[in-house]
């Protein structure tokens, strides 16, 4: 379907806290971007392209506004805590951002774990997840004193309390239920249905036995419950959902069992814009009151104690404080079956640094940030250089007519699930990770080189 200009037009930085650039971003003088003081050229001059680069100050402002917003939303009821879900993205550095705005930090893995324990966030505010935790992993959550060591089969819970058992120590877990409430921006990311592999079923009465074993073991120890619905969701009322059945298990729970759960996590999925054609995402009072207004109700209903709770936002954090550094290589303008002609930009980097759009066939924009770009906007993809044609990085834009090789684009909103989700395809060292604060540059993440990926290479 032809799209017509006004639809893709590049859009510009305009300072708002909903718009679709880190906050820092303008325009200088001379019409190139600088990022909280410091030239887009300049940047790329000294890290090189592609970069990833955050604007530190805005990627703090949004951990502390849902700490603000969580804590005011529950301040009547048990309190909350906000865990950032590091899978989005992380760093040693991002990790102490996290802890300093008063935020603990989700991992799921063996490194992320360690990256968060090297920022010295403390087991209290430490989280692990996964469906196929490995005995390492279970035994370093539980050497960091991990509070949220997530329990996500009836299996992994024999697996946990057979490790706690052989330590001698009691371990403390949350249970991951599913709740049914299907949501997010796609398949892959909905995770709270029945068919697929994520936690303990509510409806089929396996949330129910796991909590039942949880209490009769005497090396377990029941923290709370655990439910994630999926990710890039507008909805709140899939929130207040999913929220309302798992209280509504917990209550059970306490009431037929005698036992106490005291928190309960509703994990993250957030949504955030990517381009000015999406929805705006609701804010993270929002959330919050949604969320606050599920526990409310419950415990008027049930007269039982509040629970604590916690939530995990990952790219409503990281993904709109960041924009990714492309340097334009080969234009080369296509005719179409219509007759009309896209302009084919193609940049430095590509699928292995945004693996999004081809895996979710998820929607991006771009501007030119080197310099002001000219009014005569032309229609343009904008695609990597990997060795396939499904590695486009902006599928549809109006881009300046004077684009020419050399010059510099800017791609918002990829602070989350880009970096993370990086792969070396064809060879292309992973780019590295700029912050950038109060004028200043600095690494989060240096960018491979390919002699690093050589020196994995035993025959080299
Ligand atoms: N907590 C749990 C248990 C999760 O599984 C996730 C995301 C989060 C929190 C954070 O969700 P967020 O607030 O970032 O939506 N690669 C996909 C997203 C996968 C999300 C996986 N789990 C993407 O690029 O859209």
């Amino acid at each position: 379907m032809p799209v017509s200009l006004e639809n893709i037009a590049a859009p510009e930085p305009d300072g708002s806290p909903v718009g679709i650039w880190p906050v820092s971003v303008a325009r200088n003088a001379s019409g190139a971007f600088e990022i909280a003081g410091v030239p887009a050229a300049q940047i790329a001059a000294e890290f090189g392209t592609p970069l990833f680069v955050i604007d530190e100050a805005d990627m703090r402002g949004r951990a502390a506004a849902w700490k603000r917003a969580m804590d005011q939303a529950f301040a009547g009821l048990a309190g909350a805590d906000v865990f950032y879900a590091g899978k989005a993205f992380l760093s040693v550095g991002v990790a102490r951002w996290m802890g300093e705005e008063g935020l603990g930090i989700d991992t799921c893995s063996e490194t992320e774990l360690e990256t968060a324990l090297r920022a010295g966030i403390p087991g209290r505010l430490l989280g692990l997840h996964g469906n196929g935790k490995s005995v390492r992993e279970i035994g370093m959550a539980l050497d960091a004193g991990v509070a949220h060591l997530v329990v996500d089969s009836l299996a992994e819970l024999a697996l946990v309390e057979k490790i706690a058992a052989g330590r001698g120590q009691k371990a403390s877990i949350m249970l991951r239920v599913t709740t049914g409430v299907h949501a997010g921006g796609h398949e892959f990311i909905a995770t709270a249905h029945e068919d697929q592999k994520f936690g303990l079923s509510i409806a089929a009465g396996t949330a129910r036995r796991a909590i039942e074993e949880t209490l009769a073991s005497a090396s377990l120890e029941l923290a709370g419950l655990h439910s994630h619905i999926g990710s890039q969701i507008l909805n709140l009322d899939a929130f207040s959902r999913a929220a309302e059945a798992t209280l509504a298990l917990r209550a059970a729970a306490m009431r037929e069992l005698g036992c106490e759960i005291p928190e309960i996590d509703f994990g993250g999925g957030y949504a955030v814009r990517y381009t000015v054609l999406d929805d705006l995402a609701p804010a993270p009072v929002e959330y919050a009151t949604a969320l606050a207004a599920a526990v409310r109700a419950n415990v008027e209903a049930t007269g039982l104690p509040a629970p604590h709770v916690s939530i995990e936002p990952g790219r409503s954090i990281a993904a709109p404080a960041c924009l990714t550094l492309y340097t334009v290589g080969t234009i080369k303008p296509v005719q179409l079956e219509d007759g009309t002609t896209r302009r084919y930009v193609s940049v430095d980097g590509g699928m292995s640094d945004n693996i999004r759009p081809a895996l979710y066939g998820s929607d991006y924009t771009c501007a030119l940030a080197s310099r002001r770009p000219s009014d005569d906007a032309v229609r343009t993809r904008v695609v990597g250089k990997h060795c396939e044609s499904g590695d486009i990085v902006v599928r549809d834009v109006a881009l300046s007519a004077q684009l020419a090789p050399g010059d510099l684009l800017a791609v918002p909103a990829t602070g989350a699930y880009g970096r993370s989700m990086a792969s070396n395809y064809n060879m292309l060292p992973r780019p590295g990770v700029v912050a950038v604060r109060d004028g200043q540059a600095r690494w989060l993440v240096r960018s491979e080189t390919p002699a690093d990926l050589l020196a994995l290479d035993a025959d080299a």
